[in-house]
């Protein structure tokens, strides 16, 4: 088996390589299948998806069975004011490697965003629900959704959230990181949503790359919380001694609204390949767990 990693240098893209790497995630092993299989690991120095000509010709060369796309433009900010750069990265991106994979027979898993949905919901998002989504980075990922599974009859569409992997920037990482240098903190307490672990996520996207059940999913970790919740919990499981007020929206404002409530349902992957996403406290603590062994 053959698979291609796109955006392999970012969180998931790591975790994915990792997980290949090792034959094992922390939720446990991953499949046989994967033992013997050659994995292409490239980011945008090495195939920026949003050269047509670029995917296409890097796609027939190798012939991957599978193209796990992690690619994206992430900054939620930054996708406001530079509105051509993610459509061209969330969306033209995914449609040429949904028009790629369609050319040489290969399965798409391509990531998306609880920022779909408009945000304002009261009880978890399934996967039919209709999209709304109010930021140009949510229209981006949403567009680029519509031209996969448009594009490529073998796809998948995995949507996620909040989510911290060991390489990369993340909410938790900055949560650490201020708790280490001041003694107070106030964070956002009403916006509701579900921390993920970028492993947990890696191990159903290769889950789901097995089987033939394409489609949209969401996979995120169990429970939900607010920024506020998230990161009490990573003070207090870190050790550090700071407190964390609550504060709303309001009163810490953003340059980009954010959800009130995208907190996703993962209905369809219980009902096909099995939900093993772990409740979000169990996935933080092991991660902060690690981290601090590969600090030391
Ligand atoms: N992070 C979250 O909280 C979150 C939440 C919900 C959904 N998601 C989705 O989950 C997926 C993975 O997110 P992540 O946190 O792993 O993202 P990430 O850490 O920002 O990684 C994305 C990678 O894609 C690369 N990239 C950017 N433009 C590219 C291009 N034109 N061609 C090829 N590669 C390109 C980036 O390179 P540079 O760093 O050099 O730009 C980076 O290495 C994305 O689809 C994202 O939308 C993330």
């Amino acid at each position: 088996m053959k698979l291609l990693i796109t955006g392999s240098k970012g969180q998931l893209g790591n975790e994915l390589l990792t997980i290949l790497k090792n034959g094992c995630a922390e939720i446990g092993p991953i499949s046989d299948a994967y033992k013997d299989a050659e994995v292409i690991g490239v980011d945008v120095d090495e195939l920026d998806i949003t050269d047509t000509a670029a995917v296409q010709a890097f796609v027939e060369n190798e012939r991957p069975d599978v193209i796990l796309n992690c690619a994206a433009m992430t900054n939620v900010d930054g996708c406001e004011t530079m509105f051509d750069v993610a459509m061209k990265v969330n969306a033209i991106g995914p449609r040429n490697l949904a028009a790629a994979a369609t050319a040489v027979g290969a399965k798409l898993i391509h990531v998306s965003t609880d920022y779909v949905f408009a945000g304002n919901g009261t009880t978890p998002y399934c996967e039919w629900e209709p999209c709304a989504p109010n930021t140009v980075y949510g229209k981006s990922k949403r567009l680029g959704e519509e031209y996969v599974l448009m594009q490529c009859a073998r796809s998948f569409v995995v949507r996620t959230a909040w989510l911290y992997g060991y390489v990369g920037n993340n909410f938790v990482k900055t949560m650490l990181r201020l708790g280490a240098e001041r003694d107070r903190l106030t964070v956002v307490a009403d916006q509701r949503g579900n921390p993920t672990s970028a492993n947990d996520l890696a191990y159903h996207m290769l889950k789901l790359a097995l089987t033939d059940e394409y489609g949209v999913y969401h996979c995120t970790n169990e429970g939900e919380c607010s920024w506020c919740d998230f990161a009490r919990r990573i003070m207090e499981k870190s050790g550090r001694a700071c407190e964390v007020a609550p504060c709303t929206s309001a009163e810490y404002p953003s340059k980009t609204p954010r959800p009130a409530y995208s907190s996703l349902n993962n209905l369809m992957l219980a009902c096909t390949v099995g939900n093993e996403m772990r409740p979000w406290e169990d996935a933080l603590d092991m991660y902060l767990k690690n981290l601090e062994g590969m600090n030391q």
